[in-house]
């Protein structure tokens, strides 16, 4: 008796659909990853998405580059992509406005599906432009703008929907994670550390935008929307960046059995009978109990916890940059289309994504380090001051030096909430045995 294949081996595969039409904008780090993975893995991605994917046109900002693989001829204005044949345009230019918001629109206003790793672009425009695609049936996906090769874009938008999201948490800056690493391995300060990973290529040359927590509230606000069903929201987000932490924070940190990440941190709140109340949504270095998840994602890498209800909680870490991991990110956006599941940009209709309601900055314990003159009754009056908003200490180190010269005193809080420690800290720092604006840095509580 004959037996009948179960499943079609990838061979046998029908290919009902011609081939799925790709136009990429930008030659980069990310669009060459793209290029090369689309052609070293031609046949298998054929077989998964049903059909095959061709690039029909390219454009870049350098012609004359030289690279390690070709393409054909290369178009020196990306707005040609938006009127080619393509079914798809891949835009990977960046930036919030200019050539590459004009490129995401006039290609979905032509009625082409775009893929892009534009973070900035969709943080800013997120809503409009998903309902630009939604009203025409288009699809607008954006796996690789956030944590590189981690898909926790569809985990988000199509795996975690069942119980909901109650906070997503994550490392989803590889610079700044490897710079707060090296500051931990080398014991050196922070300047210092920027500069030789400016050299080796792993900081830009202007770090701005992942020094100051930029690049992270650009990718929380999209893990936010996708989370909580609300348009992606960069005003009503506190963001700090690294600039401010010392060695001496990350070996105080060590002491206390804990490690300073940079953390992307959305969560909802609840009042005391469970009704949500707002999306709690910052960026900030925050200490991470050592040993715990996050913690344990050390250089370049990213990492994301999702507590997802009465699902769980689930952890995902891998590369966050790079060719490999963000044009694995970008494919596997392109064959989703090609496959022709179609579902909303944000897992919702974006004509239904709620305005964020922010919540109050929540309680939590803090790392406090003043760094004062060694006189009498410098200890007693920051005691004082921290007393006087209701902010009570669990832990305190003081680290002698000669009488009359500067040292650090160390304390952690019980759980206060942040005005009043900002409060207390105001005060301090008005005191004239305070040399500099005092350090505060929440506790993470896992
Ligand atoms: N510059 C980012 C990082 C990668 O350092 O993680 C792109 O968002």
């Amino acid at each position: 008796m004959a037996r009948l294949p179960i499943w079609p081996t990838q061979n046998d595969f029908p290919m009902t659909k011609g081939a799925l039409k790709i136009a990429i904008a930008g030659l980069g780090t990310v669009g060459g990853g793209v290029v090369k993975t689309l052609a070293s893995r031609h046949d298998a991605l054929a077989a998964q998405a049903g059909r095959k994917l061709e690039i029909v046109a390219v454009s870049a900002r350098d012609s004359n580059k030289k690279r390690d693989f070709s393409v054909g001829s290369l178009l020196s204005d990306p707005l040609a992509l938006a009127s080619s044949d393509a079914d798809v345009v891949v835009e990977l230019i960046g930036g919030e406005e200019g050539i590459a918001r004009k490129l995401v629109e006039t290609a979905l206003q032509n009625g082409k599906h775009v893929v892009t790793a534009n973070k900035a672009l969709l943080a800013r425009h997120g809503k409009r432009l998903a309902e630009m695609a939604e009203a025409k049936n288009l699809q607008l996906k954006f796996e690789a703008a956030v944590a590189g090769g981690i898909p926790i874009v569809t985990t988000l938008r199509e795996a975690l929907i069942a119980h909901g999201v109650d906070a997503v948490k994550g490392i989803l800056n590889g610079t700044c994670n490897y710079i707060l690493t090296e500051m931990e391995v080398s014991g050196r300060g922070f300047a210092d550390v920027l500069k030789e990973a400016q050299a080796k290529g792993y900081a830009e040359a202007d770090p701005t935008l992942d020094i100051g927590g930029g690049d992270t509230a650009h990718k929380l606000a999209l893990l936010s929307s996708l989370a909580f069903g609300t348009a992606p929201d960069l005003l009503n987000m506190r963001v700090e960046g690294i600039s401010h932490i010392t060695a001496e924070d990350i070996g105080f940190a060590s002491e206390f059995g804990f490690r300073i990440k940079l953390l992307g941190v959305a969560r909802q709140t609840y009042d005391e009978n469970g009704a949500a109340l707002g999306i709690d949504q910052r960026v900030r270095p925050a200490m991470v109990r050592a040993r715990t998840p996050l913690a344990n994602v050390d250089g370049a890498a990213n990492g994301v916890v999702v507590d997802a209800g009465e699902a769980g909680s689930f952890f995902f870490s891998g590369r966050g940059a790079g060719e490999a991991p963000t044009a694995s990110a970008v494919v596997s956006d392109l064959v989703e289309i090609a496959r022709g599941s179609f579902g909303p940009v944000f897992g919702r209709p974006a004509a239904g994504l709620k305005n964020l309601v922010p919540a109050e900055s929540g309680a939590s314990a803090w790392y406090l380090r003043f760094d004062v003159l060694d006189v009498p009754g410098v200890l007693a009056e920051i005691a004082g001051r921290l007393s006087d908003a209701n902010v009570s200490i669990e832990s305190m180190i003081q680290r002698g030096r000669a009488p009359g010269e500067h040292v650090s005193i160390v304390m952690i809080t019980h759980e206060s909430p942040q005005d009043a420690v900002e409060r207390a800290l105001k005060a301090v720092a008005a005191s004239d045995k305070v040399r500099a604006r005092p350090c505060m840095i929440p506790m993470e509580a896992a």
